[in-house]
């Protein structure tokens, strides 16, 4: 059964370009946190090759806690390297710095990130190959949706990271045309 690590790591990989990496570097003693207030909006012109959507349920989600949610994406030409993604994360009014590949970074080629994906036998993890979902550039046509499912999350995450986010991104294809855009907000906040 696809975890929501893998779902997450493929969504995060493939789409939002790594915008939503849990920044594990952050080495502080989990307590319960309450997530409220997640929208997800495909910002993207409708010509795009590239669009998606993800819903998450309930509202608020308390974490540890049960996450339902359903994710679908659709790429619809051919995408060769590079594919540069720009995030711009908001915290409050604050823009948050890049550290470590997490907040408004900007990310010169995506095909990269894939290349880390480690390959099973020579195939991508699952659940991308059962969704057609390639993990290496270029990136071939494929439209995988996951219809709603119920989650069982065991961790946290750290109260360094309360607050009330705005994150957007945007991926290029290396001659600047617009691939795929997401917006997402949210708010953390101890339980
Ligand atoms: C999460 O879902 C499982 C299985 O459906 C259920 O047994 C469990 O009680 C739920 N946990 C919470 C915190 O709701
Ligand atoms: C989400 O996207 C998938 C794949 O394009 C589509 O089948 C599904 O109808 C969409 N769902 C919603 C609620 O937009
Ligand atoms: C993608 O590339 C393949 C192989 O080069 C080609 O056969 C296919 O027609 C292309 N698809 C699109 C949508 O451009
Ligand atoms: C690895 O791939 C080869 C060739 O496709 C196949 O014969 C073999 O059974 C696979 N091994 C595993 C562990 O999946």
């Amino acid at each position: 059964m696809a975890s929501l690590k893998t779902m997450t790591l493929a969504l995060a990989a493939v789409f939002l370009g790594m915008a939503l990496a849990a920044p594990v570097h952050l080495h502080q003693k989990p307590v319960s946190r309450v997530l409220t207030s997640f929208s997800f909006q495909d910002c993207a012109a409708p010509s795009a090759p590239m669009h998606g959507n993800l819903s998450l349920s309930p509202d608020p989600i308390v974490l540890p806690g049960n996450i339902t949610g359903y994710a679908g994406i659709v790429l619809s030409s051919n995408l060769s390297s590079p594919l540069k993604a720009t995030v711009e994360m908001k915290k409050g009014i604050i823009k948050v710095p890049c550290v470590d590949n997490f907040g408004s970074c900007t990310y010169d080629d995506l095909c990269s990130f894939l290349e880390k994906i480690p390959l099973k036998n020579g195939t991508c993890p699952d659940p991308m190959p059962a969704m057609g979902i390639p993990c290496r550039c270029p990136l071939t046509p494929f439209s995988a949706f996951m219809p709603e499912r119920t989650f069982h999350v065991s961790e946290s995450l750290p109260g360094i990271l309360d607050g009330d986010y705005d994150i957007s991104a945007e991926i290029t294809d290396g001659s600047g045309n617009q691939v795929a855009c997401v917006k997402l907000s949210l708010a953390l906040k101890s339980a």
